[in-house]
């Protein structure tokens, strides 16, 4: 079992959208039980909501239904030795999690985006004081992250990598 984590601020808006996109990639390509992947929060102040209610709206448009069973956590101490992959949806939050990292773990960390090699700015953009089209565009970078992560994943695996 392969474990990516997927980090934003407040766990409900960004890292849920791009693990509910992930959940059903997974789940239609009959990966679930060799990919698990979760979402946290940097912050605290929204711990054990839902989503966004904007966040969900879009998500649901999109036939990502996972999004409702999400409710916001904080990254604790253990993930950074249980997951294998921690993915920051914007710079400040990797630079939180690099600061909260042991050192034995600090080359699990990346962006989201980056690890996506995806071309142009490397931030999903916070969407919470926007209004909903913000919400639509982290959608759109989140489906384009995932597929590329995806294909990532897959060709190391073909080569026998995790
Ligand atoms: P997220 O968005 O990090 O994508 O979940 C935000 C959620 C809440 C706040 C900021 C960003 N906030 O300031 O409460």
């Amino acid at each position: 079992m392969y474990r990516i984590l997927l980090v934003c601020l407040g766990n409900i808006c960004r890292s849920p959208l791009a693990e509910a996109v992930f959940h059903d990639v997974l789940a239609r390509r009959g990966l679930a039980s060799v990919l698990q992947v979760d979402s946290a929060a940097i912050g605290r102040s929204h711990l054990k909501e839902k989503p966004d209610r904007r966040a969900i709206t879009c998500a649901l448009a999109g036939g990502y239904r996972h999004i409702e069973r999400i409710r916001s956590r904080q990254v604790k101490a253990q993930d950074f030795a249980q997951f294998d992959l921690i993915l920051a949806m914007d710079e400040s939050v990797l630079n939180a999690l690099q600061r909260q990292c042991p050192p034995e773990f600090q080359h699990k960390l990346d962006l989201f985006l980056r690890f996506a090699d995806h071309d142009g700015d490397l931030d999903v953009p916070d969407p919470y004081y926007g209004n909903v089209e913000g919400f639509t565009t982290v959608l759109r970078l989140c489906e384009g992250g995932v597929a590329a992560i995806m294909n990532k994943m897959m060709r190391q695996l073909e080569l026998g990598r995790p």
